[in-house]
């Protein structure tokens, strides 16, 4: 079964901790926290402080902070995330062009290091620092919001990405995110992914939270 990672960016931030709790009593084990800047994408969400506020329902859950930064110079910020609760930092491979320092940067924090891949990028982007990452995080809509649709072409970058993370015999996670569904989520597994982000199909429709994730759990129970 792959880790599904509710994408808190779709909870009601008035009500945080508590979507949180509801997610993670659902069966999350992780939780993944977009920090947007309004210049990497057109949108700006939260910072370290809202990291930190929600490390201590994820320590209670012993559920993984994911935190996935769609900021310009990220370098600037990774300390900071860490030191917040993070326990995987992804940075966009597009932000960064001294990417194996990051990666670095991001290990000697204490993090585990992720690196997200927009759309239109390819997966050579990744030739050289992809024995190096924790987690690579493959884009499958355009940053920036929630609720969009799933481009198809990224179930081929998944399948390709995967081939080559088996090739190096790599642990790294394979991460998708972004229009990610009950209705799409085996077809992503069975074409490499094992980190399913959800933001909307989580916290978002009329269904709870828990019917929600229930409904992730018996889409990927193999039919047999
Ligand atoms: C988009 C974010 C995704 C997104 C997921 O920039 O990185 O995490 O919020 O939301 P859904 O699952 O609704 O596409
Ligand atoms: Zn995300």
């Amino acid at each position: 079964m792959p880790t599904l990672a509710p994408s808190m960016i779709a909870a009601d931030y008035g009500r945080l901790d508590a979507q949180a709790r509801e997610a993670l009593d659902a069966g999350a084990e992780w939780l993944h926290i977009d920090v947007m800047d309004g210049h990497f994408v057109p949108n700006i969400t939260i910072g370290p402080g809202v990291v930190n506020a929600l490390h201590p329902v994820a320590n209670e859950y012993d559920a993984l902070l994911d935190v996935h930064l769609m900021i310009e110079n990220p370098e600037r910020y990774i300390d900071a995330f860490a030191d917040a609760g993070a326990g995987v930092i992804t940075v966009h491979a597009e932000a960064c062009p001294h990417l194996h320092r990051v990666v670095q940067q991001i290990q000697a924090a204490g993090c585990r290091a992720g690196v997200a891949l927009n759309p239109a990028t390819p997966l050579g982007h990744l030739e050289a620092i992809l024995p190096k990452v924790d987690l690579v995080l493959v884009m499958s809509v355009n940053p920036g919001f929630s609720g969009q649709a799933f481009i198809p072409q990224s179930t081929n970058k998944i399948q390709r990405l995967r081939r080559q993370l088996n090739a190096l015999g790599s642990k790294a996670r394979l991460e998708v995110d972004g229009g990610v569904k009950p209705g799409n989520a085996l077809k992503l597994v069975q074409a490499g992914a094992d980190v399913l982000v959800a933001g909307s199909a989580v916290f978002g429709g009329d269904d709870t939270v828990e019917q929600n994730v229930e409904a992730f759990r018996s889409a990927l129970t193999l039919k047999v």
